[in-house]
């Protein structure tokens, strides 16, 4: 048997007259003749000509629809169209059976809904497979960025003591007998007992142990998984995500913004060089959902046509304040059609808030800076004028919050008046503390959601299905 070669690889570079092998899981079987084979390299199907009469039936009859198979042959110049090669099979080897009437997936179009249910096997699909392979080729564009410019890639504890947010939206970790937790003489939970004799949880963001690399690497970043709690049932939150978290020593909030901006550039117009058929691919998918919408709720650019548009455009930069005053005076707002009308200063933005502004308003991606301070966390950088923080939110179009990040709070006096405010424990964060104490200086970073990211560049409607297997209220299947 010659060796095996992938199906990208074939069709990409295949001479024909050769003898190929390859493997992969039938698509499609037509006419006892043309199986349409896919090994996941990408969406194009290799086309195998079968000798049907010279083949056993018994054969014949176990190429079905998801089985796995192994075909020697030889790559000839295709007659027939879509095409330009096919495999002339000399050798069909049945590796997996599938039996069509048990397998859960059918060689027709199925509902987003019904393939998240079928997570293990959605993969096999061509949607599910430009996903995934346009998440891998992300995640490694975020580590071709910052390792081009020098950057540290820092793994941070995924268990921790800290809740970084102060969100209170961390799970436990514990290995105490639920059925029988030990307690204080004044019926608390004792920790103490506990197997970290502290109370733990996942992390909700590796950014308070990334700034302590910070202060000695200069500029470091994390990506890994974060946990949230949140019991949010929404297309844009997960429980478990993943979670990029730069922190730049001696960088201010301008600095900030422009890695950010610098960031998402870089890494779509990399999708865009490496992904482009998968792009087309869920270009077109994105195409025929919105054919099922009125007119005016369909976007006004094609996925592709977006993602340019996100390289070729400045990102819009403005205050929070700047931002209330053009929601309050928005006509969306006036006619009461916000859900949450925009009434004053120093209330959260709502996600339609954010869309509108992105969406309507500006129509490009938005920098928000200099929130409130109450709405924001303690450790961002106090402005002079008292009520706001050096706070930043990246806003894209049908996502809304993308990126959220800030300057910190590098003097010791205004952090610990802070957080004495808030009610954290300073005895709790001594560590990050001494980071104040001993040779602190400016610095800044920020946390970009992995999914959303994703989400953004595949045009997918809904984060559970840019992440293999999702986890939210109520499921933590497969
Ligand atoms: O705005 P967040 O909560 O910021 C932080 O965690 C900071 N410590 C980051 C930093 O400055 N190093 O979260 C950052 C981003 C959000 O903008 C969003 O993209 C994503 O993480 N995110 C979520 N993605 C999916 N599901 C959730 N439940 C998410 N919560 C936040
Ligand atoms: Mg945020």
């Amino acid at each position: 048997m010659s060796q095996r070669i992938k199906i990208k690889a074939l069709l990409q570079s295949g001479e024909t007259g050769t003898e190929v092998t390859v493997k992969g899981w039938v698509r499609a079987f037509r006419s006892n003749r043309f199986i349409a084979l896919n090994d996941g390299s990408t969406n194009g199907n290799l086309q195998i000509v079968v000798d049907f009469e010279n083949t056993d039936p018994a054969l014949l009859k176990r190429i079905t629809f998801g089985a796995a198979v192994s075909i020697t042959g030889k790559l000839a110049p295709s007659l027939g169209q879509g095409q330009s090669v096919e495999v002339i099979a000399s050798e069909i080897e049945i590796l997996g059976d599938c039996n069509p009437d048990e397998f859960p997936l059918q060689p027709k179009k199925q509902t987003l809904e019904f393939l998240r249910e079928n997570a293990h096997l959605r993969f096999r699909t061509n949607t599910f497979g430009a996903i995934f392979r346009v998440r891998n080729t992300l995640s490694f564009a975020v580590h071709q960025f910052f390792q081009e410019k020098g950057f540290v890639y820092l793994h941070t504890p995924v268990i921790t003591q800290s809740d970084a947010e102060g969100a209170g939206e961390a799970f436990h970790v514990t290995n105490f007998d639920l059925n029988n937790v030990p307690r204080t003489d004044t019926g608390e939970v004792d920790y103490k007992q506990d197997f970290f004799g502290k109370s733990t949880n996942l992390t909700v963001s590796g950014q308070l142990e990334g700034e302590l690399g910070a202060m000695a690497l200069s500029d470091i970043y994390t990506f890994g998984p974060t946990f949230r709690a949140e019991n949010s049932n929404t297309t844009r939150h997960l429980a478990e995500f993943w979670m990029i978290e730069p922190e730049m020593a001696f960088y201010d909030i301008h600095d900030n913004a422009n890695l950010a901006e610098e960031l998402l550039k870089y890494v779509i117009s990399y999708a865009l060089d490496k992904n482009k058929e998968d792009l087309e691919f869920l270009t077109q998918r994105l195409l025929e959902e919105e054919k099922q919408k009125p007119q005016n709720e369909r976007s006004e650019l094609s996925l592709l046509d977006k993602l340019q548009f996100c390289l070729n455009n400045d990102f819009e930069r403005l205050t929070y304040t700047e931002a209330i005053q053009i929601l309050r005076d928005s006509t969306p707002n006036k006619k009461k059609k916000f859900v949450y009308p925009v009434e004053g200063w120093g209330t959260d933005l709502q996600s339609e808030h954010e869309r509108y502004l992105v969406e309507k308003h500006f129509k490009k991606p938005v920098i928000l800076t200099d929130y409130p301070k109450e709405i924001k966390s303690f450790y961002m950088r106090q402005n002079d004028d008292g009520k706001t923080v050096a706070a930043m939110d990246i806003l894209f179009p049908g996502i809304g919050e993308i990126i959220g990040g800030s300057q910190r709070e590098e003097r010791l006096d205004k952090l610990e008046t802070r957080m004495d405010e808030l009610g954290i424990p300073k005895d709790e964060l001594w560590w990050y503390l001494d980071t104040r104490r001993f040779g602190a200086c400016p610095h800044s970073g920020f946390g970009l959601g992995f999914e959303r990211l994703v989400l953004f560049v595949t045009g997918m409607g809904n984060i559970r299905d840019v992440i293999p297997f999702p986890r939210f209220p109520k499921n933590a299947e497969f």
